[in-house]
């Protein structure tokens, strides 16, 4: 049996007192977790701030890893500090760094390499744009950004369609569960946990994870807003 794993990333915002606030905030309202993990992943400034104010039972993650472990590489983070500072999870290939930082499948698969060599747990990110949906490749897309990941073990896939980040439209519980049990086939791994992100909320949340390959959620605006992160780890649970 998989457990639930809802991970929460923030990307660029927050403040220490914003952050404060929002820590409290899930240290009350988080429900007690027996089969569900947690997880938030702040910016990398923060992470050592965050790392000393946890709320229970939730753990610390990244949003990115440099593909190099030290050196010359200028406002790179490397593994091996994530680990230092505390990290369990680490995201990589997130469709923002594909898509705005120009990301590739040879670098996802480098990130992944490095953050498990150095104990971190991989949170691969692969989704479809809108056009190859329309266009009839969506399977096509993430079998590709997959093969990129292949033969590793100990890795989280989420899936999240690139229109459906932060645009309010999610997937339907339908649509993410036909591509889960495609990414499942694919990796020939049961245990693999895979997660859906793309405006995750509260009141779409327990819908998607009554599907039999929906393993959590990676969720990015209603992370900020702990009534709504813990709602979601209700549902999880
Ligand atoms: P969203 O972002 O929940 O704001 O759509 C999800 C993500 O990008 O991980």
């Amino acid at each position: 049996m998989r457990r639930k794993l809802v991970v929460g990333n923030w990307k660029m915002h927050g403040s220490r007192a914003a952050i404060a606030e929002l820590l409290a905030g899930l240290q009350r309202q988080l429900p007690p977790l027996s089969g569900t993990d947690v997880a938030i992943c702040p910016p990398f400034v923060y992470l050592a701030w965050v790392s000393e104010r946890m709320p229970e039972k939730v753990v610390l993650g990244a949003q990115n890893v440099a593909c190099e472990t030290q050196g010359a590489f200028t406002g790179e983070v490397a593994a091996p500090m994530l680990q230092d500072m505390g990290c369990h999870y680490v995201i990589v290939g997130h469709s923002e760094r594909r898509s705005l930082f120009g990301e590739t499948d040879a670098q996802v698969s480098r990130k992944v390499e490095l953050a498990l060599k150095h104990g971190l747990t991989p949170i691969v990110c692969v989704g479809e744009t809108l056009a190859q949906r329309e266009a009839g490749e969506t399977l096509a897309v993430i079998g590709a950004q997959l093969d990129a990941v292949r033969g590793f073990n100990g890795i989280v896939v989420a899936y999240e369609p690139v229109w459906a980040i932060g645009t309010g439209r999610t997937a339907t519980p339908d649509q993410a569960q036909e591509v889960h049990a495609f990414i499942r086939g694919r990796l020939d791994v049961t245990e693999t946990q895979i997660l859906y992100g793309g405006s995750v909320k509260a009141d779409n949340a327990a819908e998607l994870f009554t599907r039999p390959d929906i393993d959590g959620a990676l969720v990015g605006g209603a992370s900020l807003n702990a009534d709504e992160f813990a709602a979601i780890c209700r549902a999880a649970e």
